[in-house]
C-alpha cells in the first residue's frame, strides 16, 4: 500500500518523519510541532481533483452502528469534515478502512450572510461589502472541536486507544467526552479551578468523563496532561489536545465550508479568535494544501483576534516581531516572553474564558499560518468583546464571548482601514451562545452573574452524579484520582 499520510516534524532543519499509526505530541528528535503530511498524488489523483467532487455529495445521515462507527459513504458526506475525506486522507491507512471513520455528523454549519451586522462594523453592503459568519455552535456539542475531535477519535480508533484525556478551557472537554461516551473509551478532563463556564463543564459532567479539577490555570493543566501523554506511556493516554496534529485536520474544514458556502469563492479576509491557536494553524494549512493542490489560486487574509487579557500572540508578533521566517522564528524571543510573564506573575484574565491562556501551544504553527496567509494579530478589551457578543445575538446567530471577539475584531481592522467597507470578510463564530449565559444574562442585566466554584454536591444522590474532583496541581495525586 503507497504511504499515503505520515507525521512530519514542522521545523524545516530538522523534517523528521513518523508514520501516522504512532501517538505522538511532539517531534522525537527536536521537540517541535507535527504536522499529518500527505501524498496527495497518491492520495487522490489529479485528475480527480475538483470542489466538484464535494458539492456532488448529498446530506443525510446513513447508518451508523451504536460506537459511531460510520461504515457508508451515506454517514460521511453528511459529516461536514469527512464530506472533505479526500483532504485529510490519514483514515485511508486505518486497519477497516472508511468503516473506522468516527462521526456524529459533525461540521453541519452554514454560512451566514449579515448585512446587519455587517453595517454595524461599517461595511458598505450597497457596494457589495459583506460579513458572514461561519457558525460553528450547530456542531454536537456546541462548538468547532467537534471537526477535531472526529478526526483525532478516528486516529485514536486506527491505533486502538483506550484512554484519551484533555485539559481545557470547557469546549475541548465537553467535544472530547461526547466522542468518548459514544466510542466507549474512558475520557479525562483536565480542567482549571474556577476557569470553565458551566455550559461547558455540565456537558463533561453529563457525557461521564472523569473531570479533575486541578489547582491550577489551563496552562498548568495542559502541562500535566501532556505531561501524562508523553512520560506515561504505561497508562496509554492519548492526547487530545491541538496538540495533536489529527485533530487539526479535521479543523481544516471549516475553511472549506466557507469556500462552499461562497460557491468556492475565496473571501478577503478569516476572521477568527485566537487562544491555543490550534484554528488559526489548521486554516493556514488548509489553504497552504488547498494551493498546492491548484484548487484555488489565491489565499485570503487571515487576523486572529487575542483578548487583551490573553494577548501573548499579540505581543509575540507585534511587539516583538517574531515572524515564521520558513521555520527559523525567534524561538528565544518567544521563550524569553513566556519567562518574563511567569517572572512578573502576569496571568492571563479574560471574560472569554475559552481563550484565556497564557502559552499558546500551537504559536509556531499559528507564525506559519499568518505568513501564509498573509495575516494580522489584534487584541481586544473584554467590555468589546461582551459588546460585539451582543451584536452578534442581535443581528446574527449568537455566540459565546470568545466568538465575540472576532467580531470585534472585524470593527478594530475596518478603524484601521486594513478591512475596506466592500470587502468579503467571513468571521468564524467558535461556540454556541449557551455555552456561557452567565456572561450573557450579566452583560444584559448587570446582575453578577459569576458562576460559583465548581464543587462536589452536598448529598450526592443520582444515579448518574459525576462530580468533579478536586486534585492538588501534582502529578502522582493527579494519577492517582485518574485511577480512582
Ligand atoms: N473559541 C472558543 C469558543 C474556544 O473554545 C476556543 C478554545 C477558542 C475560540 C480558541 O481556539 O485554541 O484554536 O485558538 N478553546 C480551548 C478549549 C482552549 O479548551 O476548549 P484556538
Amino acid at each position: 500500500m503507497p504511504t499515503y499520510a505520515r507525521q512530519r516534524c514542522i521545523s524545516p532543519a530538522c523534517a523528521a518523519e513518523y508514520p501516522v499509526d504512532r501517538a505522538l505530541v511532539s517531534c522525537e528528535r527536536c521537540g517541535s510541532l507535527l504536522d499529518v503530511v500527505y501524498d496527495f498524488d497518491a492520495a487522490w489523483p489529479e485528475h480527480e481533483r475538483s470542489f466538484e467532487v464535494f458539492a456532488r455529495r448529498g446530506s443525510t445521515f446513513g447508518e451508523r452502528d451504536a460506537t459511531g462507527a460510520s461504515a457508508t459513504d451515506a454517514a460521511l458526506d453528511f459529516s461536514g469534515v469527512w464530506r472533505f475525506r479526500e483532504l485529510l486522507p490519514f483514515w485511508m491507512h486505518a486497519p477497516n478502512g472508511p468503516a473506522d471513520i468516527v462521526t456524529l455528523g459533525e461540521g453541519r454549519t452554514n454560512l451566514q450572510r449579515a448585512d446587519a451586522l455587517a453595517r454595524e462594523l461599517a461595511m458598505d453592503t450597497d457596494q457589495g461589502g459583506r460579513v458572514y459568519l461561519q457558525y460553528e455552535g450547530y456542531n454536537p456539542s456546541g462548538s468547532f472541536k467537534d471537526n477535531g475531535m472526529t478526526a483525532a477519535f478516528t486516529h485514536a480508533r486506527m491505533i486502538g486507544a483506550q484512554r484519551v484525556a484533555c485539559a481545557s478551557t470547557g469546549n475541548t472537554s465537553a467535544s472530547l467526552a461526547l466522542y468518548a461516551s459514544l466510542t466507549g473509551v474512558r475520557a479525562f478532563v483536565f480542567i482549571g479551578e474556577g476557569k470553565i463556564a458551566f455550559g461547558k463543564l455540565s456537558q463533561a459532567l453529563d457525557y461521564g468523563a472523569t473531570t479533575l479539577q486541578i489547582a491550577g490555570d489551563f496552562d498548568a493543566c495542559l502541562a500535566r496532561v501532556r505531561e501524562i501523554a508523553e512520560n506515561r506511556q504505561d497508562l496509554g493516554v492519548y492526547l487530545m489536545n491541538s496538540l495533536n496534529p489529527f485533530r487539526l485536520e479535521g479543523q481544516k474544514t471549516i475553511m472549506l465550508r466557507i469556500l462552499e458556502g461562497l460557491n468556492w469563492r475565496v473571501p478577503d479576509w478569516i476572521v477568527c479568535p485566537g487562544g491555543n491557536l490550534g484554528n488559526s494553524s489548521a486554516f493556514g494549512k488548509a489553504f497552504s494544501e488547498l494551493r498546492e493542490l491548484g484548487l484555488i489560486d489565491r489565499v485570503p487574509r487571515l487576523a486572529i483576534i487575542n483578548a487583551a487579557g490573553a494577548r501573548t500572540l499579540d505581543r509575540v508578533v507585534n511587539e516583538l516581531g517574531v515572524t515564521w521566517k520558513s521555520g527559523d522564528y525567534d524561538k528565544g524571543a518567544v521563550a524569553a516572553e513566556f519567562e518574563r510573564m511567569d517572572r512578573e506573575h502576569e496571568r492571563a484574565k479574560t471574560i472569554a474564558s475559552a481563550i484565556e491562556i497564557n502559552r499558546p501551544v500551537n504559536l509556531p504553527k499559528a507564525l506559519r499560518a499568518l505568513e501564509v496567509m498573509e495575516g494580522v494579530v489584534r487584541a481586544v478589551d473584554d467590555d468589546t468583546i461582551v459588546e460585539h457578543k451582543a451584536l452578534v445575538g442581535r443581528y446574527g446567530l449568537g455566540c459565546e464571548p470568545a466568538s465575540g471577539a472576532s467580531v470585534a475584531g472585524v470593527r478594530l481592522l475596518r478603524d484601521e482601514g486594513l478591512i475596506n467597507p466592500t470587502d468579503t470578510v467571513a468571521c468564524v463564530l467558535t461556540g454556541h451562545q449557551l455555552k456561557d449565559p452567565d456572561v450573557t444574562v450579566g452583560y444584559h442585566t448587570g446582575l453578577d452573574t459569576k458562576a460559583a466554584p465548581a464543587s462536589a454536591p452536598a448529598n450526592p444522590s443520582g444515579r448518574f452524579n459525576n462530580a468533579p474532583i478536586r486534585v492538588p496541581d501534582d502529578l502522582d495525586a493527579i494519577i492517582a484520582a485518574m485511577m480512582k
